[in-house]
């Protein structure tokens, strides 16, 4: 829109992340549910997209090996936008952000445990499947998914 004022990414605590976590990812549980293992780590990072006050987006990034082996290895999760600034950018800007803490952090292997539905948004940021399907409960078909640019 022109004249719009740009979503900005900012780094936040874990807890600013919770209600969109909740709302889009996890409406089946409750708020008090909603932390991740690794939210506190010192290593780990939560990125939100601000639209003024709003946060229309959130992503973090927790210390975590693959389920396939290779250390040092960085997880994604939490990563969401919502309906109304999908297609907009906001997810791709969270995972350059995750990106750039990663490799100010050492590098390694960033991969996530992906839904079916959001397949096609990793592969567009230049990730890639590994292994097979499997259903999560309460959430559906996942595959995980590894960065590979
Ligand atoms: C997946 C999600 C985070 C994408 O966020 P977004 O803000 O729409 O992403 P972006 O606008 O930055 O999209 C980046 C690229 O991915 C593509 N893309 C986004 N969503 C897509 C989808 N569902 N299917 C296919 N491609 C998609 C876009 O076309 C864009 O490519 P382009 O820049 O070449 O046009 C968002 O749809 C969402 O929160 N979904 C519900 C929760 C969810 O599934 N989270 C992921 C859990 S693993």
């Amino acid at each position: 829109l022109s004249g719009a004022v740009p979503v900005v990414i900012s780094p936040v605590e874990a807890v600013a992340t919770y209600p969109l976590r909740q709302r889009i990812l996890r409406p089946h549980q409750t708020i008090e549910e909603i932390a991740f293992p690794g939210d506190a780590d010192p290593l780990s990072a939560h990125f939100a997209a601000f639209d003024g006050d709003e946060i229309v987006g959130v992503a973090s990034v927790v210390p975590a090996a693959p389920p396939w082996g290779p250390q040092p290895g960085w997880r994604l999760r939490g990563m969401a936008s919502v309906p109304a600034h999908r297609r907009q950018g906001v997810g791709r800007a969270l995972v350059d952000a995750v990106v750039a803490h990663v490799e100010r952090n050492g590098g390694g292997t960033l991969w996530c445990n992906a839904r079916l539905t959001a397949v096609g948004f990793y592969l567009a940021c230049g990730w890639e499947t590994r292994g097979d399907e499997w259903e999560e409960p309460h959430i559906g078909p996942h595959i995980a998914m590894v960065r590979t640019g």
